[in-house]
């Protein structure tokens, strides 16, 4: 069993029950985010699909004060040291098993500067299996026909959460499009309303996922999805 929580933007928190994991921690500078870089007090590893500050976010204050495991591809895990963080790194097609499941990276076409500039490796997305369930996050991505290999290659996917917000990432219709590629048992739409240049909606992206014969659930920042 795996609970899915969702904390706003891209920001989604893992629990198995015994263990939990953060992808993507931007929640002092979102507006939409339903808690705080200090609402964690354990935590066992934050994953970073990119450079960009609403991904690494509060990766490092989070990190350090929780002890947590930084996981993420080389460059940024070295950027992550060098503020006192302790780091995994893995690139792109890369995977391992870590205590709390495994975590294999894949490609996202996407860029992956730094808050301040810094070449922080290449864009990734993620395939993380844990608590007996595996779950895709796109990370920052236009659409790719590749997606079809990380269903069949590395799934079945239990879930995938896919970026709608448009200008930086795929938007509705890509993303309704990446869902019958990826063939996720359910799908959660992200990236989307945080600022004004991705509004979407998330109702619209479900409807044509489903009208598709797909699965699609919309999940408030706050809100909570299960997999059992
Ligand atoms: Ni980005
Ligand atoms: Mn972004």
């Amino acid at each position: 069993m795996l609970t899915i929580r969702y904390h706003g933007h891209d920001c989604f928190e893992f629990d198995d029950g015994a263990r939990r994991v953060l992808i993507d921690p931007f929640l002092g500078g979102n507006p939409l985010a339903d808690v705080g870089p200090d609402s964690f007090r354990t935590l066992d590893a934050i994953i970073v699909t990119h450079g960009h500050g609403d991904h690494v976010g509060d990766a490092a204050s989070i990190a350090k004060r929780t002890g947590a495991l930084v996981v993420s591809n080389f460059e940024i895990v070295a950027y992550l040291e060098r503020q006192g963080c302790k780091g995994h790194p893995l690139h792109i097609g890369g995977g391992r098993t870590f205590p709390f499941g495994h975590v294999k990276l894949t490609i996202a076409h996407h860029g992956s500067t730094g808050p301040n500039g810094e070449a922080l490796g290449a864009p990734c997305g993620v395939v993380l299996t844990m608590g007996g369930k595996k779950v895709y996050h796109a990370g920052d991505t236009g659409l790719f026909l590749d997606m079809k290999l990380i269903g069949e290659a590395w799934g079945p996917l239990d879930a995938a959460l896919l970026p709608i917000g448009d200008n930086f990432t795929m938007d509705v219709a890509d993303a309704v499009r990446a869902a019958s590629f990826l063939g996720a048992a359910v799908n959660v739409p992200m990236h989307y309303n945080t600022f004004d240049l991705i509004k979407a909606d998330p109702e619209d992206f479900r409807r044509r996922v489903e009208a598709a014969g797909g699965k699609a659930v919309v999940v408030p920042p706050g809100g909570s999805l299960t997999l059992e």
